[in-house]
């Protein structure tokens, strides 16, 4: 058994195209031979059980200040052979998600209020708009690509309603996104780490631009209230610009592959789809389980900041561990049939959003988005199939989503 744990190539599989297609059959087996394993060749740990991903993920031991990875782009050799990799992190390190303890609870209480219940519920009729006028241009239906016509739109416009951006900036903000999401595939190429220093620059300059324009005038909201946390000097002038542009990235991509793998997931089971159609009242469960079955992220990172104790393995400080999520969302010992789709199942406690103090501040607005995308397609249109081969997209090892979702939608039943 240790041999064969041994002689597994972790990073070499999970940038394999067969296992970007379909990584379960191949999790299925490594959470078999353990729930945590230690890859020898990164030095990194992967979590792949259920109750071992709750317990490192909620340990205030284990954070997400990446600077803290012995060995990792802040130590010295690291900044000596790759100045522009430092940079890089360096830039990007000055928000809540890479920040432990007492400057994550000051970064995210910034944002707290603008994501309360009561908050993400009053954005539902403009959430229904942004759905209604993308499905109102698709006419009566026909052959469509769903990610370009709805999944993608859909979130990023919704985002920029809420901050005030301009349509004119998706195409610029959706760009610039693609090049810095690569970022969190861990193992990236010396290119990869450049487009995304490029098209950090680009999108800090555009949004010092838009604060200054906005502080003529607040309004309410999330930019009023990063704004005025800047201004009381709780944010300095680089996380107020980091912050934002983790924002924007974090809150449509996810989105965006909610919608899109939740779909495939759907016409892929045709039953589960009836069984929606018949009884709408499930849309909240079935989401949930969208986001359980085809998560759209694959990894979720900590840092050990002490030593600690998860399944048979003591990580030590300064170790990075990934929860591989697709596992830790199908372990038999916390799911019934996990690997079947069940779109009433209840409970559902997975962790696409995260755990502990990380666990995704826009959970209860992505929930909402996937609610509302979900019902609107399908009150709209009586009739949806697959209309050719869906293809998940190759290029990034951490974001698991869909390059095109052909489909053909009929509004005649
Ligand atoms: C389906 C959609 C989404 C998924 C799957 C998702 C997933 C995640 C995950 C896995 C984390 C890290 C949790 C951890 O480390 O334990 C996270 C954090 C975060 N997410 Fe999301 N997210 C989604 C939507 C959103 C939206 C809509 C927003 C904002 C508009 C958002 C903003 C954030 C922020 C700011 C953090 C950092 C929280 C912190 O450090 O305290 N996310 N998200």
């Amino acid at each position: 058994m240790n041999a064969i744990v041994d002689e597994i190539n972790w990073w070499g599989t999970l940038q394999d195209k067969s296992f970007l297609t379909d990584p379960y059959p191949q999790l299925k087996a490594w959470r078999e031979l353990g729930a945590v394993h230690h890859d020898r060749a990164s030095d990194i740990y992967f979590v792949l059980g259920h109750k071992e991903f709750a317990k490192m993920a909620r340990a205030p031991q284990m954070g997400r200040d990446t600077s803290k990875w012995r060995d990792g782009w802040a130590s010295p050799e690291a900044r000596a052979r790759n100045p522009e990799s430092y940079q890089l992190f360096s830039e990007i390190q000055p928000q809540m998600i890479n920040v432990n303890g007492a400057d994550h609870a000051r970064m995210r209480g910034v944002f707290e209020n603008a994501f309360r219940p009561a908050a993400i519920a009053a954005m539902a009729p403009m959430i229904k708009a942004e759905a209604d006028r993308l499905l109102e241009a698709l006419g009566d239906g026909g052959e469509v690509d769903l990610i370009k016509c709805f999944a993608a739109p859909m979130p990023l416009r919704v985002l920029c309603n809420l901050l005030d951006i301009p349509a004119e900036m998706d195409e610029s903000i959706r760009n610039w996104s693609a090049s810095m999401i690569r970022v969190l595939d861990i193992m990236t190429t010396q290119e990869t780490r450049h487009e995304a220093l490029v098209a950090l620059h680009e999108f800090k300059a555009y949004l010092t631009g838009f604060l200054a324009e906005r502080r003529k005038d607040p309004g309410e909201g999330i930019i009023a209230a990063l704004l005025a946390a800047s201004d009381a000097g709780i944010l300095n002038p680089e996380e107020t610009l980091m912050n934002l542009v983790s924002m924007l990235i974090a809150g449509h991509e996810t989105t965006v592959t909610l919608i899109g793998n939740g779909m495939l997931s759907l016409l892929r089971h045709p039953d589960q789809l009836a069984r929606l159609r018949a009884d709408r009242s499930l849309t909240p469960l079935a989401v949930e389980e969208f986001l359980r079955y085809e998560p759209g992220g694959n990894m979720i990172l900590r840092v050990a900041t002490e030593d600690f104790p998860v399944g048979d393995k003591v990580i030590p400080a300064g170790c990075m561990v990934l929860g591989l999520i697709g596992a830790v969302n199908r372990d038999p010992l916390s799911f019934v049939d996990p690997d079947q789709l069940d779109v009433g199942r209840s409970p559902n406690h997975h962790f696409t959003f995260g755990a502990g103090a990380y666990t995704c501040i826009g959970a209860g607005l992505a929930r909402l988005e996937g609610q509302i995308a979900f019902d609107a397609l399908l009150d709209r249109f009586p009739s949806i199939e697959l209309a050719g081969e869906a293809r998940w997209r190759l290029d990034r090892v951490n974001a698991r989503g869909l390059e095109n979702l052909p489909v053909r939608l009929g509004r005649g039943g």
